[in-house]
């Protein structure tokens, strides 16, 4: 532990309560003025700290920023998240996600991020976030499929964000296929999967989930301000964002165990319970060509079968959906 860890670990203990700056050099073995410089330092990465050298120490409030100690502080899973690490600005977490899980990062492990700069989402689309304000992760799994099954497990996160919104605030949230978490049919999460693999067998998968979190609707970016919305937008109020990613992992970790044993079937049934599309008139669309009908099931690889207007029944792996119906 550096000497801020030691500082910030003493002043958790006497939670609500002064402790003096005597005491403190006393613990840590430094001269008070080095507490001070060491407060100085704690307060600088957002921790809110009352009192100075002779009326003591007490910690007001934490940052909700990225930072791993104090996101372990809140985990609840067992190995998800256990290997973390925090990036103030990187191009996309995704990227240093596939770069780790090259060098043999461990299943579990997340890359998070206050802001990329190159955050990317489907179709090269770009994926544009305010510092500081949402969930940037990238999750790397190590399952055994066929990479032509990879979708399932973007359909696993979508559930279990969906659920975490859900349970942690309140929030009506629903998936849209193929990826998007929506409220009120805005979009508030997108994922995106992308793997190395071997013809019949996947090596790795990262899983990169973007969730909006108090980023403020002035600060969407005018082509989806109609269409997105965040935890911010939906309650009125800023929520924490480690909080919510601890849900997140918490929900992703059971679902995740659960995919391995029993396969896509129970994930299957919640994304039916949590659609926003199934049964729905939809208009699909790739690239120029559009098809409109009636959402009718799920594939086992994340497909989509769509009962068209003239009857046919067609099975559309990827493309934009819009709900017209
Ligand atoms: C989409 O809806 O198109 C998927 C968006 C995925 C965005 C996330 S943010 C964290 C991770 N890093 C990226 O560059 N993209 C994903």
């Amino acid at each position: 532990m550096t000497h801020d860890e030691q500082l910030l670990a003493l002043l958790r203990e006497h939670e609500g309560r002064s402790i003096s700056g005597a005491a403190l050099a006393d613990r840590l073995g430094v001269s008070r003025t080095t507490v001070w410089n060491h407060v100085e330092a704690l307060r600088n990465e957002g921790y809110v700290i009352d009192g100075a050298t002779h009326r003591g120490y007490r910690l007001v409030s934490a940052p909700d920023r990225m930072l791993p100690d104090e996101i372990e502080r809140v985990l609840r899973t067992r190995w998800l998240g256990r290997t973390l690490w925090c990036y103030r600005e990187t191009n996309s977490t995704n990227d240093i996600a596939l770069a780790r899980a090259a060098e043999g990062a461990p299943e579990g492990a997340v890359i998070l991020a206050e802001a990329q700069r190159r955050g990317r989402g489907r179709f090269h689309r770009r994926w544009l976030s305010p510092p500081g304000a949402d969930i940037l992760a990238s999750i790397i799994l190590r399952p055994t499929l066929h990479p032509r099954l990879v979708s399932q497990l973007v359909i696993l996160a979508a559930v279990a964000a969906a659920d975490a919104l859900r349970s942690l605030h309140g929030l009506d949230a629903h998936i849209k296929w193929p990826n998007d978490v929506t409220v009120g049919d805005r979009k508030i999460a997108g994922i995106l999967a992308e793997l190395s693999a071997e013809a019949e067998q996947t090596n790795y998968v990262v899983i990169g989930i973007g969730l909006n979190v108090n980023v403020s609707r002035a600060q969407l970016p005018k082509a989806i301000r109609a269409t997105a919305t965040s935890v911010r937008i939906e309650l009125g109020r800023a929520a924490s964002r480690i909080e919510l990613l601890a849900e997140l992992l918490a929900r992703l970790e059971p679902w995740y165990a659960r995919w391995r044993r029993d396969g896509f079937a129970p994930v299957k049934a919640r994304w039916t319970e949590l659609s926003s599309s199934l049964g729905r008139r939809v208009e699909m669309r790739s690239g120029k060509a559009a098809v409109t009908g009636l959402v009718a099931d799920l594939d086992d690889d994340g497909a989509i079968t769509l009962r068209l207007d003239s009857g046919i029944i067609r099975t559309i792996a990827s493309g934009d959906m819009t709900i017209v119906g």
